[in-house]
């Protein structure tokens, strides 16, 4: 069991003029989906950018595992892999080069790198033929499974995920919903996701809601 903790966690932007948390304090555990609802602008994607370690809290301590994140560049490799809202894969890579490059950087061997990358395209569901696509020529909902297959093959114990419902037919939308769930209960990663969807948080095990600065239990 790991966990995810942020200890007393105060953040404002440095050209910002509030404060978007106040002293929050919470675990997220290992084997669970955890969603974060809230109005827009309350701080959701500000919190995932914390917990992805792209940025340090202004005030506060972000743990895992009871040990403090002091290597921002670390934590990224090693412990949170994120699904950008925007995805943010390679738009001059095929589809298998964005999933291949986490495995390469991860020290696996170029054979086994392609072989592990198109084992974990077809774990999201793409269909095989877009494997030497371009993102670009891929739809939106194809696209959010290149970013999952790609940031499953960080192989990191944190999954992320903004908004990864957004935009996506009803449909399409279960798909995502149901690669977070496996993600959580079979695979037994520590799973956030913001969304502003009603159907992630009827699956999630733990339902948070951001509001004034504060994470509330639902
Ligand atoms: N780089 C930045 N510098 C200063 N302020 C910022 C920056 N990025 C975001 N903010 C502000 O922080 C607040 C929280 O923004 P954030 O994007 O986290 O909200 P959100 O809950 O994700 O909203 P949405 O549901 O619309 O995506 C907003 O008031 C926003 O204007
Ligand atoms: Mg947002």
């Amino acid at each position: 069991m790991s966990k995810l903790e942020l200890q007393g966690v105060s953040f404002k932007y440095p050209r910002g003029k509030r404060m978007i948390f106040q002293n929050v304090s919470e675990t997220f555990d290992s084997g669970k989906l955890t969603t974060v609802e809230g109005e827009s602008g309350a701080g959701k994607s500000t919190l995932l950018t914390l917990l992805s370690g792209l940025a340090l809290p202004t005030k506060g301590t972000l743990l895992m595992d009871g040990e403090p994140i002091r290597d921002l560049t670390l934590y990224r490799r090693n412990v949170a892999a994120t699904v950008a809202q925007a995805n943010h894969l390679f738009e001059g890579r095929t589809v298998l080069e964005n999933v291949i490059y986490p495995l390469l950087l991860k020290g696996a061997d170029p054979a086994r790198a392609k072989e592990k990358a198109l084992e974990l395209l077809s774990e999201v569901r793409l269909d095989p033929e877009l494997a030497s696509h371009f993102p670009a020529e891929c739809s939106g909902g194809e696209q959010k499974r290149v970013a999952f297959a790609r940031a499953m093959a960080l192989q990191n114990p944190v999954i992320l995920a903004d908004e990864p419902t957004a935009n996506l037919d009803k449909g399409t939308s279960r798909v995502i919903a149901d690669i977070l769930v496996d993600l959580a209960h079979e695979k037994g990663k520590l799973v956030i996701a913001v969304t502003h969807d009603l159907l992630l948080p009827e699956l999630a095990d733990a339902r948070l809601y951001l509001r004034g600065g504060v994470l509330e239990h639902e």
